[in-house]
């Protein structure tokens, strides 16, 4: 214990003295600026903030000076109430500060964890980004990355093979592939920082300046009172066919333009932002093409984020139901299906801004009550024809109620003729009404304009406790 005391008190003494680090920071040069370039400038002819970090300077890496620049216009970004972007190529905390550089991060953390729901806050990953850079992307809104040159990591590919014994390449463990179809840890990926910058450029107008402001207003030429044909023809006859949900959803749009957010991940779910009448909407659809458009784990979290998101930035949801159900399963249960897919029913039930549903087909069991059903607050519930609302499919039903009977088609018909269609659901005014499919955009539009000055609020409280 003597050698213990002796070493912690020569510790002191070279802290004192400023020892081992001095060395290291003698070799420390200052550059101008340092390694970020930070200000704000017009998208789209709105404001916005912005960082980028500058490779070419100890690699961007993250110096108690570049922390305080990004502070600085996230500081600014709050009191004027415009978007921050962060434009990330670091290699991580300025390894000759020491721990200067880890408090510079976790000022950065703290600021967008304030400025969640008030601002929104994108990350786009153009190079490296390692260790505790990657917690702020993490907690901003959309996190986009460039493929082939950018990646996410806690720990690189070294550090994983020498703790766990696996090889991995940088490209597998954090890049754009791997983060937008696997992780979800990225909202969506673009060819080359081109690209990236122009899709960011357009994807910037879907969104408000801040949750003061409402979301905002396109002109469009494209009318919005007419029937649009197409959409009688996209349900298929047979009823455990597939469609494309997307077909729906660019028929519904203005212009048919849809930025859809996490293509790649959970497909058996759509998210993205479309506009209505020059309005920017958030759309949430079941995707019948995979999986038969179930809930499971990822469905459920990637749509309850999106969710909160538009609530939290007074952008309507418009929600497209066709969901047989939530995943039964053995994996699925063991991961905590019950605690994702509560987030998702969370969700719509705090989300105040105004909820527009359109049951396509199947809404079946709890996933019929989590898609924004009129229980959860729903404006305006509309179902087409085609839908079907009840318990479960008539093959599950019939197995349950008819077990050990043989005349299972009769029971089957019987049951599809009482429950496999809207009229119970519209009887007792789950539905607001079943209308034809062509019609559909032009009542959306409608719904919308008065639905503009909504005004509902959930009772005061610090905060919910979301099943995270
Ligand atoms: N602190 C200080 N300087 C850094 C740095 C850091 N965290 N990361 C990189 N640099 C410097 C390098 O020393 C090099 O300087 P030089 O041009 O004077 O030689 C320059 O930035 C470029 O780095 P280099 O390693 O040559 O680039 P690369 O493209 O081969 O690799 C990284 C990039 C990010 C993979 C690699 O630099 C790296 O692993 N950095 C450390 C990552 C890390 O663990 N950070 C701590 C996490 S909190």
């Amino acid at each position: 214990s003597l050698k213990v005391a002796e070493q912690i008190k020569f510790k002191r003494k070279t802290a004192l003295l400023g020892g081992g680090q001095d060395r290291i920071n003698a070799q420390h040069k200052k550059f101008a600026g340092d390694s970020v370039v930070t200000g704000h400038g017009l998208v789209n002819g709105r404001p916005v903030y912005i960082f980028s970090q500058d490779f070419t300077v100890f690699g961007g890496s993250l110096s108690t000076v570049h922390a305080k620049k990004i502070c600085k216009i996230m500081d600014q970004a709050m009191l004027v109430g415009a978007p921050v972007v962060g434009l990330n190529d670091s290699g991580g905390a300025r390894i000759q500060e020491g721990v200067d550089s880890l408090g510079g991060y976790a000022d950065i953390f703290q600021r967008n964890v304030l400025a969640s729901g008030v601002i929104p806050q994108i990350s786009l990953i153009m190079g490296p980004c390692a260790g505790g850079a990657v917690y702020s992307p993490a907690i901003t809104d959309f996190t986009f990355m460039v493929e082939d040159t950018s990646y996410l990591f806690i720990t690189g590919p070294e550090v994983v093979k020498s703790v766990t014994n696996v090889v991995v390449s940088q490209e597998e463990l954090g890049g754009a592939k791997t983060h937008t179809s696997i992780s979800g840890v990225a909202h969506k990926s673009f060819t080359n920082d081109v690209e990236a910058l122009l899709q960011l450029r357009d994807f910037m107008g879907f969104l408000p300046q801040s949750n003061r402001h409402p979301s905002p207003i396109r002109a469009t030429d494209e009318r919005c009172d007419l029937d649009v044909q197409i959409l009688d023809t996209i349900i298929p006859v047979e009823t455990t066919a597939a469609y494309d949900m997307l077909d729906v959803i660019i028929n519904i749009v203005d212009e048919r333009e849809f930025f859809e957010i996490m293509p790649k991940y959970a497909k058996n779910i759509i998210t993205g932002f479309g506009r209505m009448n020059g309005r920017s909407v958030g759309i949430v659809g079941n995707q019948p093409k995979v999986a038969a458009g179930v809930l499971d784990i990822n469905a459920s979290t990637k749509a309850a984020r999106f969710v909160r998101f538009c609530d939290a930035f007074n952008i309507p949801i418009i929600t497209l139901v066709d969901v047989p159900g939530f995943l039964p399963g053995v994996q699925q249960e063991h991961s905590g299906i019950i605690r994702h897919g509560a987030k998702l029913l969370y969700a719509y039930a705090e989300a105040t801004v105004p909820k527009l549903t359109v049951i396509t087909r199947k809404g079946y069991g709890g996933a019929y009550d989590v898609m924004a059903s009129k229980h959860l607050r729903g404006d305006v519930n509309y179902a087409w024809p085609t839908a079907e609302i009840a318990v479960m499919g008539a093959k599950g039903a019939v197995s349950i109620l008819y077990r050990g009977k043989t005349d299972v088609e009769r029971y089957e018909a019987e049951y599809i003729e009482k429950f496999g269609n809207p009229f119970p659901a519209a009887q007792r005014g789950f539905i607001d009404d079943i209308i034809e499919p062509r019609t559909t955009r032009w009542r959306l539009c409608r719904d919308l304009d008065l639905l503009e000055t909504k005004d509902l609020k959930n009772p005061p409280k610090k905060h919910g406790n979301i099943p995270l």
